[in-house]
């Protein structure tokens, strides 16, 4: 692991391996530690940079308000202490993937590729926002314990709850040990974050979308609906997953994020 000072700000970045960078961008409210199984078997072949973003894992949080604009600009200037020079292949799931969209906008020169994972292009709805905004005053008066409960049995799929309860409760301590004011700082910026519905006709770079086929929060269909909009687009399911496919299934979303990553 490295700590990276970012004007003042100390994120924890893990950077494995050489050649073409993978920026991994984790969801919410977790750390790198969700993209385990693609670090250890893809930094034989990619230089993979895994960082906790501001407030999440072992990264500082300020006092500034999160918004996945401040997210897609720490990553530029992680890059930039990293002495990255290569564009990169951005990956992001879920919140990761709003950070993705924005750093598409903010910081296109950057960009080779993009590969989306279990996210959505539109912005919340005002439902939505009000239920992300009560969460958020929740946390902060009674702690993540509620949170824990709601979230963590959506985000895998049946069998996943089954048959790894080892991963299901290192993600549930995860959540938990995630500072409330991080947790709430997060809420209220997916609430405010941009709708990227209208720029996915613009984007011609390479793109290849996951999704697990039993996910409930952002479904296959979404997904879809995304890709067929994206000009450059390759999209697949993941069997036998959830909303956090990349940790649930790595086998299948290793190999097309391989064959994605030595194809374009
Ligand atoms: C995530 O996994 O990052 C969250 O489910 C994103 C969200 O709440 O929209």
């Amino acid at each position: 692991m490295k700590n990276i000072n970012i004007g003042g700000l100390h994120l924890n970045v893990v950077d494995q391996g050489a050649g073409q960078p993978l920026l991994l961008i984790h969801g919410f409210p977790l750390d790198h530690t969700m993209w385990q199984f693609q670090i250890e078997d893809l930094s034989r072949d990619f230089r993979i940079i895994a960082p906790d973003l501001r407030g999440f894992g072992a990264s500082e949080l300020n006092d500034a308000p999160l918004s996945m604009a401040h997210f897609a600009d720490d990553l530029d200037h992680l890059l930039s202490a990293l002495e990255v020079d290569l564009p990169v292949t951005v990956c992001g799931l879920s919140m990761g993937g709003y950070v993705a969209w924005e750093f598409w906008r903010r910081h296109p020169q950057r960009l080779s590729r993009l590969i989306l994972c279990d996210t959505r292009a539109a912005a919340d709805d005002s439902d939505t926002q009000t239920t992300r905004r009560t969460a958020a005053e929740r946390v902060l008066r009674d702690g993540p314990e509620f949170l824990a409960k709601m979230m963590v049995p959506k985000l895998f799929a049946q069998e996943t709850l089954e048959q790894s309860p080892v991963l299901v409760e290192a993600t549930r301590q995860l959540l938990l040990n995630t500072s409330p004011v991080t947790i709430a700082a997060a809420l209220n910026g997916m609430a405010e974050r941009e709708d990227a519905t209208a720029w996915l006709s613009e984007i011609h770079i390479p793109t290849l979308l996951l999704c697990g086929v039993s996910d409930s929060i952002t479904p296959v269909a979404e997904m879809q609906q995304i890709a067929a909009t994206l000009p450059n687009s390759q999209y697949a399911t993941i069997p036998q997953a959830g909303h956090m496919a990349p940790l649930e299934n790595p086998q299948v979303c290793n190999r097309e994020l391989r064959n994605f990553l030595k194809a374009c």
